[in-house]
């Protein structure tokens, strides 16, 4: 089927632009004199790695990490693949993990446990949208843009089956209505 799904806007364009600036004043304060190496994992949070830098004033690096546990549709397969190896060396950095959503939390895990055991000097996770309800593994948020209720989510680098990360505001689809 084919048909376009009913969007409806959970996080304006407004308030996304409002976390992101709160965040980087955090992260700003934490790391202004560290020279941290931003990871964003892919592919999700492009976008809003990319907002978030641009109000972060002082040296940093980035770079990204392929990540995939998704096959087709909302459900997570459960098991996380390494789709793309970082490029650079996170030994002795300090390090701060950039992530668009965390829902089971076993993608944010299976990643912090990787970066681990390549012994950075410090590791902490920046998330802009958080569905706590429906958690398998603990993971702890350093810093949170927002907290969602159990919807599937689209917009600002979310997708379902690849399409709708261009939208700029975060958007959840709304269920069809039985007749
Ligand atoms: P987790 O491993 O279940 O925590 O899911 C993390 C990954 O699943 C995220 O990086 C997203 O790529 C994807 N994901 C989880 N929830 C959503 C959603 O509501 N919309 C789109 N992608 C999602």
């Amino acid at each position: 089927m084919n048909s376009q799904p009913k969007l409806r806007i959970l996080f304006s364009r407004q308030e996304i632009e409002a976390a992101v600036s709160r965040l980087a004043a955090e992260i700003r304060q934490d790391y202004h004199d560290k020279c941290p190496l931003l990871i964003g994992i892919l592919k999700g949070s492009f976008m809003f790695l990319a907002d978030l830098i641009r109000h972060l004033d002082f040296p940093l690096e980035v770079d990204f990490i392929g990540l995939s546990s998704y096959g087709k549709g909302e459900r997570t397969s459960g098991k996380i693949k390494l789709v793309k190896p970082l490029g650079s060396s996170v030994k002795g950095r300090e390090v701060l993990v950039i992530e668009d959503i965390v829902d089971t939390g076993l993608t944010t895990a299976f990643c912090l446990d990787y970066l681990q055991q390549r012994k950075p000097a410090s590791l902490k996770l920046c998330v802009l949208t958080d569905k706590p309800s429906r958690r398998r593994v603990p993971v702890t948020i350093d810093y949170l843009g927002f907290t969602a209720p159990n919807k599937f989510l689209v917009g600002y680098g979310l997708d379902m089956n690849q399409k709708f990360r261009n939208l700029p505001d975060i958007c959840f689809i709304e269920e069809e209505e039985q007749c």
